[in-house]
């Protein structure tokens, strides 16, 4: 069992590449060789018609899963499609072992319509910190990595995500309004005013490497789960940007957060998006 955090960064120094290698191949084995050659069969809906499921979201888990777990012994997995069948799996974000947390396909809906806007993401976080990450881009080949205290990058060059651009409206890529509730789309509200153009959001992965690019100015979403958020909030945070609630607290992959909560290229869009999103009164 990996006791301490420092025992975790050594593993990260050794075998950072084996990480990124197991992410290509999940992509390469299960996910490639199905894009555009799904057939019927091979796609489930789960909560409703926009939450879809296919073979190549539960075989690229299934791979990660075996693959990371070796590669980190006493080391645990939260995956989306794992806790889709047993919830209880969630509750090892909790825990004191190490944790992998694996979106396999992440923009399913735009995967299962032949478009390339979808990814796999990976992140490991120990006791609730985020240490390391991984967001791949199979079709378009890019793969984008970040360490804790080291950095994030995009296929080997630095992310930073810098200022906005002083006078543009602040893109803003939101919930999409498929998988929000009444209740959610009121507490987003605020988005639509002057200075701010939000816009649905595709894939929660790439949203957040278009931030950390600086190709989006911020994200602000109404859901915790961790798969989604995990891997792109590191990436984010190492490109030099910052993640707060609506409380104005930093979000924590663990649960228990104000909701929504945004990221954004630069602590001041942070805080301007979370002032604007906080109820009035
Ligand atoms: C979804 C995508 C989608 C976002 C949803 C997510 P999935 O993930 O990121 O763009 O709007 O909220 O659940 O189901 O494709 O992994
Ligand atoms: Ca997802
Ligand atoms: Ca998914």
């Amino acid at each position: 069992m990996i006791e301490e955090t420092e025992t975790i960064d050594g593993f990260l120094a050794r075998r950072s590449a084996d990480v990124e290698e197991a992410v290509r191949e999940a992509a390469a084995q299960e996910i490639l060789p199905r894009f555009r050659r799904l057939a019927a069969h091979e796609v489930d809906q789960k909560s409703g018609p926009h939450d879809l499921v296919t073979d190549a979201d539960r075989l690229a888990e299934a791979y990660l899963t075996e693959a990371l777990g070796a590669l980190l012994p006493g080391s645990v997995v939260v995956g989306e499609e794992a806790v889709h069948a047993d919830p209880v799996t969630y509750e090892a974000l909790q825990g004191d072992a190490p944790v992998w947390i694996v979106d396999p396909v992440d923009g399913t809906r735009q995967f299962v319509r032949g478009e390339d806007g979808f990814c796999t993401l990976v992140a490991l976080a120990h006791r609730g910190v985020l240490l390391a990450s991984w967001t791949y881009a199979p079709v378009r080949d890019q793969l984008a990595v970040a360490l804790r205290g080291r950095g994030a990058f995009l296929d080997g060059e630095r992310l930073l995500a810098g200022p906005p651009t002083p006078g543009r409206d602040l893109a803003v890529a939101t919930s999409h309004p498929d998988y929000t509730t009444d209740g959610q789309k009121q507490a987003l509200r605020a988005l639509w005013t002057e200075g701010v153009a939000p816009r649905p959001c595709g894939s929660a992965g790439l949203e957040y490497l278009a931030i950390a690019r600086g190709e989006l100015d911020a994200t602000v979403f109404s859901w915790e789960a961790a798969w989604d958020h995990a891997a792109g909030l590191l990436l984010v945070e190492e490109a030099g940007g910052a993640h707060l609630t609506v409380d104005g607290e930093p979000f924590r992959i663990t649960g228990g957060n104000a909701l929504p909560f945004t990221t954004a290229r630069d602590t001041a869009t942070a805080h301007r998006v979370a002032e604007l999103l906080r109820p009035a009164g």
